[in-house]
């Protein structure tokens, strides 16, 4: 069994185990809760199109021959040598380091293949453990950036940390 943490494009054959993850009410931080196993597989279904578009690049975390988690590249479409990162893992993995080897992994591709300038995490600002996840992987705060994200009805203030190459 590989105790290494490895990203592969997204299948939809990963929803059963996506949605078993991203419905887990300690996702206090995190959007993306899908309302059910075909709304998942739906979104899943969309990752050709929006890679294709160069909207966004979408893995999967492997951790020990399991779908830990995901992470992904999503493109500004008004700029688009800059990528913004997203990550999630699966509560009974967290502290052992996966989604900081699966942003290092992915920062490769998004600053290889995907020829970005550019690479941006946001967070809120209560949210330990990615702020701790940007820190370790080398980006650098850059501010806060108020009521940037609209999510669960309200807007909310972001930290916004950066890697430029
Ligand atoms: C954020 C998240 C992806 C981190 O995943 P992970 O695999 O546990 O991350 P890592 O182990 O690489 O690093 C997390 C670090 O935060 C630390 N940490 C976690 N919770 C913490 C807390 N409440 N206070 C202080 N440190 C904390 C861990 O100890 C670890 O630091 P260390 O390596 O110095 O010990 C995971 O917590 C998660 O999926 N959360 C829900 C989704 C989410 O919030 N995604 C990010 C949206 S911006």
């Amino acid at each position: 069994m590989s105790n290494k943490v490895e990203i592969r494009r997204q299948r939809v054959s990963d929803a059963k185990r996506f949605f078993e993850i991203l419905t887990n009410p300690n996702f206090i931080y995190f959007t993306a809760n899908p309302k059910s196993m075909e709304d998942e597989k739906e979104w899943l279904r969309g990752n050709t199109l929006r890679r294709k578009q160069n909207f966004a690049h979408s893995f999967s975390i492997l951790y020990k021959n399991d779908v830990a988690g995901g992470c992904g590249l999503k493109i500004n479409q008004h700029r688009q040598h800059e990528g913004e990162v997203g990550y999630f893992v699966d509560e009974k993995y967290w502290g052992n380091g996966i989604a900081t080897k699966a942003v290092k992994k992915l920062e490769k591709i998004g600053f290889g293949k995907l020829r970005l300038k550019r690479i941006i995490i946001l967070m809120n600002p209560k949210n330990i453990a990615s702020k701790k996840v940007a820190i370790k992987c080398g980006y650098k705060k850059e501010g806060l950036m108020k009521k940037a994200v609209f999510a669960k009805g309200k807007y909310h203030d972001v930290y916004l940390y950066a890697k430029v190459k």
